[in-house]
């Protein structure tokens, strides 16, 4: 069993990131070890117990420009577990950019805060931000990445799955979620399939990073127009709404495009009888997903929602441990 200690020594052995803006950010190593402990954490807090705490008093930012559950639930209640405290903040209170410039919020915060969890329209306010700011800055969802949530779907396939090399399937539109999923499913080592409609494939950048990354370990990405040939075989199918926040204005184009795309008992049927779905959530019912899929018994989406709280939890401690 994991201890803290032991996984802190092993992540600042590993040439940790200071920041988490991305995947890319991480290592095979730190990956790893945040993931392993993500576990221990799980079963600690499961019987009661923690592993990590705070040994002094710790606040930390946490800037929402778009709406949150799932994100906002899990940091607040990780940092009431460990012993700290998150200062939410939404646009309407400190409206990055115009109230005040984002350097100036970074250097603020840093001087009553030990961290800044932002979760922004644009990467690049995330990336002004850490230049600016003295304390680390966590990544909570920008319109390129959601690498929060990345470690706990790969958590969850974990769990579900252990750590053998699999064929995972992404069904629908290449975003933030689907950009990290790819970059960290491919880090350790599994084979990535996306399926989008033609003029939604995922950034080629991302996929050159993701790329990058399987090389460590053997990870590779393909991508297509075609959702039965991603999902054909697959240990788990992996989907998210058409629209994301902030595409709003797309949405009747974006419904007529992905009919195709949605994940059914149909599409299901071709993946591999034990298959796990899973959906970073919030989900359109009926849109992206059938009822049937996400209530059905291959759905894992309520453990990989659990999850966002032990990965996040493992992830602070591991860069703001004492
Ligand atoms: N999956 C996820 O990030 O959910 P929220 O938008 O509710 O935080
Ligand atoms: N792709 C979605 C994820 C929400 C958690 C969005 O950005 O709205």
């Amino acid at each position: 069993m994991t201890t803290y200690e032991q996984a802190l020594e092993q992540w600042r052995g590993s040439n940790p990131p200071r920041h988490y803006l991305s995947i890319a950010d991480l290592n095979l190593e730190t990956a790893r070890v945040a993931l392993s402990l993500a576990h221990a954490m799980k079963r600690a807090t499961h019987s009661g117990q923690e592993l990590f705490r705070f040994a002094s008093p710790t606040a930390l930012a946490l800037i929402f420009e778009k709406p949150s559950l799932r994100t906002r639930v899990t940091l607040e209640v990780g940092l009431y577990q460990m012993g700290a405290h998150g200062v939410y903040l939404t646009q309407n209170d400190i409206q990055m950019g115009k109230r005040e410039a984002v350097m100036d919020i970074a250097r603020n915060l840093s001087r009553w805060v030990r961290g800044v969890i932002a979760r922004v329209f644009l990467h690049s306010t995330l990336e002004e931000l850490t230049r600016f700011s003295e304390v680390p800055v966590i990544n909570a969802l920008s319109e390129r990445e959601h690498p929060c949530q990345a470690l706990a779907d790969l958590m969850t396939i974990q769990e579900r799955k252990g750590d053998a090399p699999l064929k995972l399937a992404w069904v629908g539109d290449g975003n933030n979620v689907c950009h990290s999923f790819t970059m960290l499913a491919a880090l350790l080592g599994h084979e990535v399939h996306i399926a989008t409609p033609d003029g939604y494939a995922p950034n080629a950048s991302v996929i050159e990073q993701a790329r990058q990354l399987g090389s460590q370990s053997g990870g590779q990405v393909q991508l297509t127009h075609n959702p039965r040939e991603a999902v054909a075989d697959a240990d788990a199918v992996y989907t998210d709404v058409w629209v994301s926040m902030g595409y709003e204005t797309e949405r009747e184009a974006r419904m007529r495009q992905f009919q195709a795309f949605q994940v059914n008992e149909d599409l299901l049927r071709l993946a591999k009888p034990d298959a796990i779905v899973l959906h970073c959530l919030p989900a359109r019912r009926g849109e992206e997903i059938t009822d049937a899929v996400l209530d059905g018994a291959q759905s894992a989406v309520w453990d990989q929602a659990e999850n966002r709280l032990h990965t996040q939890k493992a992830l602070l401690a591991l860069l703001l441990g004492d």
